[in-house]
C-alpha cells in the first residue's frame, strides 16, 4: 500500500472504532517547539539523563535539576498546542471510549482540551515534597513561571520540593498504571511520536495487541514499535493526524 492508502485505511478503522487508546510521546509536541529526548536535536544529546532525571541526581544537586525543569517550564509556557494535539482532543470528545496515555509532561494535551488524559510520567506543572513530609499532599499544582525560588520549598515542612514527574528508576504511580492498563481493552491502539524504548510505557502496545486491538503507529521514523504494529505510518504526527481528521472528522462526514 502507498502511504496515502495506509492513511485512508487507518482513517476508516478510526471512524468505525468506539474504543480508541492513544499513547503519545515527545514527537507530538515537536511542532510546538518542544525538543524531543532522542535523535540529533534531542535533549539527551545535550544533557545526561542520570544528571537530571533520577532521584540520585536530585539528591546530589537539587538546584541543577530544578534549573533544567524551570527552563523546560518556561519553554512550554511559551508554546501552544499544535494540530496533532487538536485532532486528538477532537477525538476525545467524539469517540465513545477514548483514552490518551501520554509520556509527555508538558500539559499540551490538556491545554488542547483533551478528555481522559492519563499522565504516565507525571506533569511539569505539579510539584511534591521531596521528603514526602506527612502534612503535604502527594503532589500539588504549581504553574509559577518563572519560579520564585530554585528549588521551590514545601510549604508544610520548608524542605525542598521536587518536580511531579517520574524519573528513571522510579515506579509509575499504581493508579496511573492501572488506568493505562484498563485502556488496553480497546478496538484500536495508536502509538504516536514516541521512540517506544522507555518501559513500561513501551510495553502497552503488546498488551493491547494481546487483547485483540488493531495497532497502528504514526512516527517520523521507524521505531522499536514499527515491526510490531499492524500498520506503521511514517510522517509527522501533525500532518498525518490532520489528514486522518479531514477524512473522518465532522467535515469528512463520519461520526
Ligand atoms: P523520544 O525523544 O525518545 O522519541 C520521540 C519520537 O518522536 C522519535 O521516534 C522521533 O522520530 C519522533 N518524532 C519527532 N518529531 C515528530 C513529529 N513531528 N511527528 C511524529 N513523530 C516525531 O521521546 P519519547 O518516546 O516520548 O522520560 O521518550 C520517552 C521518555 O523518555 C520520556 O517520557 C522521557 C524520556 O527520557 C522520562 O524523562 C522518564
Amino acid at each position: 500500500m502507498t502511504a496515502g492508502e495506509e492513511i485512508r485505511a487507518l482513517a476508516v478503522r478510526i471512524a468505525r472504532a468506539s474504543r480508541i487508546t492513544v499513547v503519545t510521546g515527545a514527537g507530538v509536541s515537536a511542532a510546538s517547539g518542544i525538543p524531543t529526548f532522542r535523535g540529533a536535536q534531542g535533549l539527551w544529546r545535550r544533557f545526561r539523563p542520570e544528571q537530571l532525571a533520577t532521584p540520585e541526581a536530585f539528591e546530589k544537586d537539587p538546584k541543577l535539576v530544578w534549573e533544567w525543569y524551570a527552563w523546560r517550564r518556561e519553554l512550554v509556557a511559551r508554546a501552544r498546542p499544535n494540530r496533532a494535539h487538536e485532532v486528538l482532543a477532537a477525538w476525545s470528545r467524539r469517540v465513545p471510549r477514548f483514552t490518551l496515555v501520554t509520556q509527555n509532561v508538558d500539559g499540551l494535551h490538556e491545554r488542547a482540551g483533551t478528555r481522559n488524559v492519563v499522565r504516565f510520567h507525571g506533569s511539569l506543572w505539579e510539584i511534591a515534597c521531596a521528603r514526602r513530609c506527612p502534612r503535604s499532599p502527594r503532589r500539588w499544582p504549581d504553574e509559577t513561571v518563572p519560579l520564585r525560588e530554585v528549588p521551590p520549598r514545601c510549604p508544610h515542612c520548608g524542605g525542598p520540593a521536587r518536580p511531579g514527574v517520574v524519573w528513571f528508576g522510579e515506579p509509575i504511580d499504581p493508579d496511573v498504571l492501572a488506568a493505562a492498563q484498563s485502556a488496553l481493552d480497546c478496538d484500536l491502539f495508536l502509538t504516536v511520536g514516541t521512540s517506544a524504548v522507555v518501559y513500561p510505557a513501551a510495553g502497552l502496545l503488546a498488551g493491547a495487541a494481546r487483547g485483540g486491538a488493531f495497532t497502528a503507529e504514526i512516527n517520523l521514523e521507524e521505531t522499536e514499535a514499527s515491526p510490531a504494529v499492524d500498520v506503521a505510518i511514517a510522517g509527522r504526527a501533525e500532518d498525518v493526524l490532520d489528514e486522518i481528521e479531514r477524512l473522518v472528522g465532522p467535515v469528512g462526514g463520519r461520526r
